[in-house]
Order: structure tokens, then sequence, then C-alpha cells
């Protein structure tokens, strides 16, 4: 009788941009491929490696036999500080760098393959969005690789119009009195599905002078190679952006919305999973036992992510801001929050809020945003963020700082009707009156209705739309080039 040859398990490598709000949704897509039977290789950069050991200790990064962690240098001078790396020079590490390391990882884990039965060849790439250099090492070993932009469909679009706009001759702007002279404030009718949004609510990066500006060559390079991957996934759900959706599909490789991976990740149940994890900042869980004791949407969750940086002073707007609201609040202030010093709030606010408000340094955001107490976010507009509270129905106060965060921003206020926008120029009366509308206001009860809404939407997404188009993902990742 001859032998049967059982067919090989596949192994996607999953390669994450080295920044918090990425290594969440790719650690979950990773989850989720494990789940369907996939081997996984995860890369972290050694800086993250460190920060996640420390973070969470070492059974976060144990795996298993078939969920592994590997690590390949970001190219930055060694640091042991815990705090966000400079985004335009990892930009400009990672891109320039990383691709040696990689292809040697690569080659490396199939020279294991070939030894051991426990380890099946790399048979696809599942890499961020704007780690694109991957796209070579796929090429070269002759396996698809899809790039996972971590954006929202709007944020992604808006970068993906950045040639146009250079074309056009509006970016990089004439000069510096641009910022502020109203030029920001014209509107374009250039960009499917965002029809009067401004120059200002696209992604940052194009808030420049400089015509050598990195990020605008970094954004080019990106989303020029998005069109040489076999697919592009994005945590998103197809009733939420469909405009954009579509207008991404007409031009890039299939285009598959996935989202909210948190939810779909809930189907995950393997305990051994469950211990992994990637928060880069030591979670304080105590917030969940406060929001515990609160009522029913009575507190306002304030968190600006990972990379937002504020100014002393806007730190103290802030705070008098959220003290003469008279709500209660939740405020997570990351001890890298504010430039220079560390965050020193006025010994007034703190005596005066203190009977209505918790401080904390990092919080399990999921779950606050999950807890019935809590009714309205202050946010960045991170998408991560603007996601997971659109997906627990939780209306926004938007601060958004940089990058797509803008485009989320004009998305969450005009389009989805769960949002207010704070001036970029924060002052405290804006935040009390915005704060108060969100938690007691007319127009904080139509954005709450609003927002549940979009949470039907998104619960229906999970066993719909995004996972027929998960399904989709897995058949690309499983054919052989
Ligand atoms: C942001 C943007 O989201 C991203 O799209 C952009 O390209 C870069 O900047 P970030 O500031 O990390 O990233 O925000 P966000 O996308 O909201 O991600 C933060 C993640 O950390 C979320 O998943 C959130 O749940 C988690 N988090 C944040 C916590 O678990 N606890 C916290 O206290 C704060």
């Amino acid at each position: 009788m001859g032998s049967i040859s059982m067919p090989e398990k596949p192994h996607a490598v999953c390669i994450p941009y080295p920044a918090q709000g990425h290594i969440n949704p790719m650690l979950k897509l990773a989850k989720l491929l494990h789940h369907r039977g996939f081997h996984i290789t995860f890369v972290n950069t050694e800086f993250n490696h460190k920060r996640l050991l420390k973070s969470r200790g070492p059974d976060s990064l144990n795996g298993l036999p078939s969920f592994q962690f590997k690590t390949i240098p970001d190219g930055l001078p060694p640091s042991d500080i815990d705090a966000t790396q400079d985004i335009p020079s990892l930009c400009k590490s990672t891109s320039s760098y990383c691709i040696g390391p990689f292809k040697e990882l690569l080659a490396r884990i199939n020279d294991e393959a070939k030894s051991s039965s426990q380890i099946p060849p790399v048979s696809c790439i599942v890499s961020d969005g704007v780690m694109s250099f991957t796209v070579e090492a796929a090429e070269e070993l002759g396996v698809p690789e899809i790039l996972f932009w971590t954006t929202s469909a709007c944020g992604f679009l808006g970068y993906m119009h950045y040639r146009q706009l250079i074309e056009k001759g509006l970016i990089p702007l004439k000069d510096e009195s641009d910022l502020t002279n109203g030029y920001l404030e014209q509107k374009l009718d250039c960009i499917p599905g965002m029809k009067d949004i401004r120059l200002r609510d696209l992604p940052s990066f194009l808030r420049t002078t400089n015509p050598d500006e990195y990020m605008i060559e970094f954004v080019l390079q990106e989303t020029g190679r998005a069109k040489k991957a076999s697919a592009i996934v994005l945590n998103t759900y197809e009733k939420l952006e469909p405009d954009t959706l579509s207008a991404l599909s007409s031009i890039l490789p299939p285009v598959y919305s996935i989202g909210p991976l948190h939810f779909l990740q809930e189907r995950v149940n393997d305990e051994s999973l469950a211990l992994l994890g990637s928060n880069l900042w030591k979670e304080e869980t105590e917030c969940l036992d406060w929001l515990d004791t609160k009522d029913p949407n009575s507190v306002v969750y304030v968190n600006f992510g990972s990379i937002t940086v504020m100014t002393p002073d806007q730190l103290v707007e802030f705070a008098w801001g959220l003290g003469n609201s008279e709500q209660t609040f939740l405020w997570v202030i990351r001890p890298d929050l504010v430039s220079g010093d560390s965050a020193i709030l006025p010994p007034d606010f703190l005596e005066e809020t203190k009977e209505r408000s918790l401080l904390c340094n990092w919080c399990p955001q999921e779950k606050v945003l999950k807890h019935p107490a809590v009714g309205g976010f202050l946010t960045h507009s991170g998408w991560n963020s603007t996601l997971e509270s659109i997906s627990f129905g939780k209306p926004m106060v938007c601060w958004p700082f940089f990058a797509e965060q803008q485009t989320n921003c004009w998305f969450s206020c005009t389009q989805w009707g769960i949002g207010m926008e704070i001036d970029p120029n924060v002052k405290r009366n804006e935040v009390e009156s915005l704060v108060r509308e969100l938690m007691v206001g007319e127009k904080g009860k139509e954005m709450k209705k609003n927002a549940l809404e979009w949470k039907r939407k998104a619960d229906e997404a999970v066993n719909g739309s995004s996972e027929s188009n998960l399904e989709k993902v897995i058949e690309v990742l499983l054919q052989s080039k």
C-alpha cells in the first residue's frame, strides 16, 4: 500500500507595523487565521518584543507550537524607553532597513521547516499595509501576500489620493501661512465617496511646505505598492463605508472589509490564545471595578491613544474643560502623553474632581468602551478607537491629532452622525460645552441613537459581509502562486 501524504498546514507570517494601533488588529487577524487552521509566525520588532514582555509578562509571548513569535530589529538605535517611537523615523527605518532581516527570518523559518514536522514552510505573508517592503519578499518566495491597511477605508482612500493632490498643485503647501489663512478649509470634489471634504480633513501629512517631506514620499511609496498585493484587507465593514470601499475596489486588487475584528475574534475561544496580548503598556484593570459602581451612561471616557502628544497647556485646557462640565470621567493619561515634562495637572482641578473622576495610565480599552457605565468617548479619532466606539454604540467628541485621524473625525461628525469636533487649538470652554452636550444634551441623544444603529450594523456584519469576506481572504492566502 502506498503512503498517504497529508496536505501541509498553511503557514502565515504576520508582520504588523511596529506601533500599538497596528499590532492590535494584526494579532486579532492572526488569531482568526490560527483558528482556521493556519500555523502562525507573528513578527514583532525587538524593541516592541521587549516592551510586551515587560507590560504583559512572558506568558503573553510564549505562544503555542503552532503560534510562534519572532523578532527582527527595526533599524533604529537601541533604546530601553517605554514610549512610542518617533513615527517618521520609524517609517524611514522600517522601509529602508527591515527587508534584509525579514528575508533572513523567512529563510531561517523555511530551513527549520525542512527538519521539523511541527513547522510547515511559509505559504503566505500577511503584512501591514505600511510595511509593503514585504511584497518583494513574497514575490521572491513565490507566495501570496495580503496587505492589511489598519486604517479606515476613508483614511486609506485619502492617502491613495495624495498623488492626485500633488498633480493638481494643491500640496505641498506654497507657504507656511497656508496653514492658518483658510487654505486648508477649501472643499474638494475630486475624491469619490468624500464629497465636500476639506483639505484639512485629509490625512495630516500633507500639511507641509517641504517638497521633500519624507512622510509624503512614504505615503506615495506605500500606496503605490498596495497595487502589488494579492488582496487588501481593512478592519471596517461594508455598511459603514460603502462608497469609499467601492472607490478603493475600483483602483486596487480585491479589497476585503473584515471588521470589526474585535467582534470576529470573539469566536476564537482557545484559552492559550487568549493569553497572547499586544498591549505595550501595562493595563490597569481597576478602572473596570470603578465603572461597575457607576450608573449606566454616566461616565465620559477620555483617551488619546498611543501616539498623540500634547503640550502641558493643552492638558490643562482638557482638565478644566472636563472639570467644568460637571460630568463623571475616566481619563487615561499615557505616561508619554505630554511633551517635555510628565503630565502635571492643576492641584485645584484634582481636588475639585476627586469624587467624580478616575485617572490611570493605560486601560483595557475594549472592555471600558463595552461597559454600560460609559456614555461617551472623548477621543483622538484613531481608527481602532473609532471602530471600537462605533461597535459598542458610544458617541464621541473628537480631537484628531495626526495621520488619517482627521479623516475619521470628519466621517464621524458629518457622515455617521456620531461625533462633534473640538478645535485643534483646544480651549476649556469648548471642551466643557461639547462634553456636556455629549452626555446630557439633545445632540448627544441623537448621536447615541445613531451610534446604536451603527453598532447593530456592525453586529450584522460579523455574521454577514465581514465573515464571508474573511473566507475570501483565506482563499487568497491558500492559493499557491
Ligand atoms: C493611530 C491610528 O489609529 C492609526 O490609524 C494611525 O495610522 C496611527 O495612529 P493610535 O494612536 O494607536 O493609532 O490609536 P488607535 O488606532 O485608536 O489604537 C489604539 C489601540 O490601543 C486601540 O486598539 C485601543 O483599544 C488600545 N488602547 C489604547 C488600549 O487598549 N488602552 C488604552 O489605554 C489606550
